[in-house]
């Protein structure tokens, strides 16, 4: 629904003084005139940014263009050909979402720009300024110059105006699974983080980080980085000038040869943008990475289901179910296969977990395991032509099992580890989602475990961002939705391709099951709140209960208290959710009530507090009702919260259920401590609310006065 839009335009004025190709500086505000940008040539004649936020300098003069294979670096001196200023203002609507209406409100400045000298290339800026911060992107118009363009590195660069605390994870170019760092900008050292003993790939080349990446600046400016609608191009990691306090786009190349993206002109790059708030929870809240991409592509998405989910997934990573039906090494399942008898995607126990699905309001059954090919999965070199995306072990009847939830309104995610064997996936892609379609199955979760083959490519790089591209095409064609493990970034693709639901890219529950050390430590989820969880939805796995692992994994834990697992229902933004955890660890269990209710499509969020790397309280309405939830979770210190409802219509009373952890509660000594109490609240209430160290809460909120 687009409610307003209006265009004015302005030309403009260039201006040069003797041999200096500067130009005018050329200044444009937010509509609500909280962030303000300047632009200009520079005396060099390169374009030149900077900043303002609540009027204090936010990015300094810094610098745009590209260098190119086999041309003259592309940066300057330029003249500019033309500035055009205009404004656009709609609210358009999300299929599904944190939100149903998002407003995309900016002020856009475009700029055309010439080379003073030979050989005359073109080369455009695109600008938006919000209130929530900003975005930019080139553009390379057609040209005689220039038809095809190798990128060796582009030279944006964020300059800052401090040594900013900064919340960072390493620039790999394979994965984005690291625990995030929190230090000064200055004393940022990615090449540190180069062997990690539990990632099954990683390559750090620079001292760069991956985006997002948060900061907050003395005044308390909080400031992230990333990158929206990254398509046919490299994503972007930022080497950080620990001395100069400076970070610059450092894309993701490959081995197989020199430049790091390929393009025919025209085309334009993905935005780089820049995330800006007066407080951490403004993070959360701002649309600017989804505005920045195009609107729906699919049209009626009705196929994509938000929904919570269980699976035959955790007993693979506590070791006591496996991925494979039997131990020798044949690529023939019916050859010599000898079954080992902890086969986890057995027909049977899918039939299970679909009985207690249906009866616990979860919508999805994911099973991993299911096809041929596992029994060659770790450790084998060659993984191209392993995985079979169609055949199902011998104990496994897909057919049953689809069939089987159907009737009870419990529908199945198809599962495809590709082991990162690019070649193998996109041979069989076309057959993989005509039998899914076939099934009328709408759902897949995709993996990546593994480095890329063709080999020298990296998850991040150009060659991998088409093929997760072209996935997710593929997958719309056929009505299903896509959940991607070791994924590109995500860059607000969902709003132009509304089958891209969830993905991975950060550190996931799977290691406080096996990692080395000591799994995701308590500080871990509220900094994904506010770095890598401004991307879009996260893949989480929450719902633990058996927080202690026993007796599968004696020396691994989840290091939060139970409530925080419910909490994470509502703080980590997924319209996926998974129900993680063996069912029998959820039966009689009383806190499982809240997974129970707990929707996963929202009306609005808002943040009710939260300090990045600290805690966090959002509070969510269901879509399509009254009815409000609320989590909150804190890092390894207790805390004490006054929870309020102003966000509640004024005049409704609601049944609350709280979930706290208990006084005595703690993730580590007594992560199970807990209680529910039950009150009614209006919008007057103030709820004082104990949170245990690596704890949280959960609270759901039903309108009306009796239950
Ligand atoms: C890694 C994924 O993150 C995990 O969820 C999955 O179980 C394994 N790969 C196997 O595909
Ligand atoms: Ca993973």
């Amino acid at each position: 629904m687009i409610r307003l839009k209006f265009i004015y335009f302005a030309s403009i004025l260039v201006f040069m003084t003797g041999c200096s190709y500067q130009s005018k500086k050329q200044s444009i505000t937010s509509p609500g005139n909280k962030v303000k940008l300047d632009f200009h040539l520079n005396k060099k004649g390169i374009p030149e940014y900077q900043v303002w936020y609540n009027d204090s300098l936010v990015i300094k003069p810094s610098t745009l263009g590209f260098d190119l294979k086999n041309q003259p670096r592309l940066s300057g001196a330029f003249k500019i050909l033309t500035t055009e200023e205009t404004e656009f203002n709609e609210t358009w609507e999300m299929p599904w979402g944190e939100k149903r209406e998002v407003v995309n409100h900016y002020r856009q400045l475009y700029v055309t720009l010439k080379e003073e000298k030979e050989p005359f290339r073109l080369m455009n800026l695109y600008f938006k300024v919000y209130d929530d911060g900003i975005g930019f992107r080139y553009q390379f118009p057609e040209q005689p110059a220039l038809d095809t363009v190798f990128i060796m590195e582009e030279l944006t660069e964020f300059n800052l105006t401090g040594d900013h605390k900064t919340f960072w994870q390493p620039g790999d170019w394979d994965i984005y699974e690291h625990l995030y760092k929190t230090t000064n900008l200055s004393k940022i050292d990615a090449t540190k983080y180069r062997n990690h003993n539990d990632l099954a790939q990683t390559h750090i080349p620079n001292n760069a980080v991956n985006t997002p990446v948060t900061m907050i600046t003395k005044n308390g400016t909080h400031i992230s980085f990333h990158e929206a609608n990254l398509t046919n191009y490299a994503s972007m990691t930022l080497g950080v000038d620990t001395l100069n306090l400076s970070l610059k786009s450092m894309l993701v190349g490959s081995d197989n040869h020199d430049y790091k993206v390929a393009r025919t002109v025209p085309f334009e790059t993905p935005w780089r943008t820049i995330q800006l708030s007066e407080n951490a929870g403004g993070l959360i809240e701002s649309g600017l990475i989804v505005n920045l991409n195009e609107p729906n592509k699919l049209g009626d998405v009705s196929w994509v289901k938000p929904m919570k989910y269980v699976g035959i997934w955790w007993d693979m990573h506590l070791g006591r179910k496996t991925w494979d039906y039997g131990t020798k090494q044949d690529k023939n399942p019916d050859k010599g296969l000898k079954p080992h008898g902890k086969h986890g995607a057995t027909t049977a126990y899918a039939k299970e977990l679909i009985d207690f699905a249906a009866a616990n309001n979860i919508g999805g059954l994911l099973v991993e395991g299911w096809n041929t090919g596992w029994e060659h999965w770790i450790g084998f070199a060659d993984r191209e032509g392993v995985f079979d995306f169609v055949t199902p072990y011998p104990d496994y009847n897909l057919k049953e099992v689809v069939s089987y939830g159907k009737a009870k309104g419990v529908e199945l995610i198809m599962h495809h580890e590709t082991s990162a064997a690019t070649e193998t996936y996109t041979k069989q892609l076309d057959t993989a989602f005509r039998l899914i379609e076939s099934l009328q199955v709408h759902a897949v979760k995709t993996g990546y475990v593994g480095k890329i083959l063709p080999k020298g490519e990296y998850h991040q790089g150009q060659y991998m961002v088409n093929h997760y591209h072209q996935v997710l095409e593929t997958a719309a064609a056929h009505h299903a939705s896509v959940d991607a493990h070791e994924p590109i970034k995500d860059t607000g693709k969902r709003r132009t391709f509304p089958n891209a639901t969830s993905r991975e890219g950060f550190r996931g529950q799977e290691f406080n099951a096996w990692s080395s050390d000591g799994g995701n430590p308590p500080e871990h989820l509220p900094i994904v709140a506010f770095t890598c969880g401004l991307a879009g939805p996260l893949d989480y796995t929450p719902g633990i209960f058996n927080i202690k692992l026993k007796p599968y994994k004696e020396k691994n834990q989840v290091n939060t208290t139970l409530c925080q697992q419910l909490a994470l229902y509502v703080v980590i933004y997924s319209p996926i959710q998974m129900v993680a955890d063996l069912i029998e660890n959820y039966k009689d269990n009383p806190a499982f009530q809240f997974i129970v209710d707990v929707p996963t499509d929202w009306e609005q969020t808002k943040v009710l507090n939260g300090e990045v790397g600290d805690y966090v309280t959002i509070a969510r309405q269901q879509r399509g009702s009254n009815n409000w939830f609320v989590g909150g979770i804190t890092d390894e210190n207790s805390r004490e919260l006054e929870l309020r409802f102003d966000f509640l219509d004024p005049n409704k009373t609601y049944q609350a259920a709280l979930y706290k952890d208990a006084p005595e509660a703690d993730w580590n000594t007594n992560p199970t401590a807990y209680k529910i109490e039950k009150m009614e609240v209006t919008q007057e209430t103030v709820l004082p609310i104990h949170l245990a160290a690596g704890g949280g809460f959960a609270l759901s909120l039903k309108e009306g006065s009796v239950n």
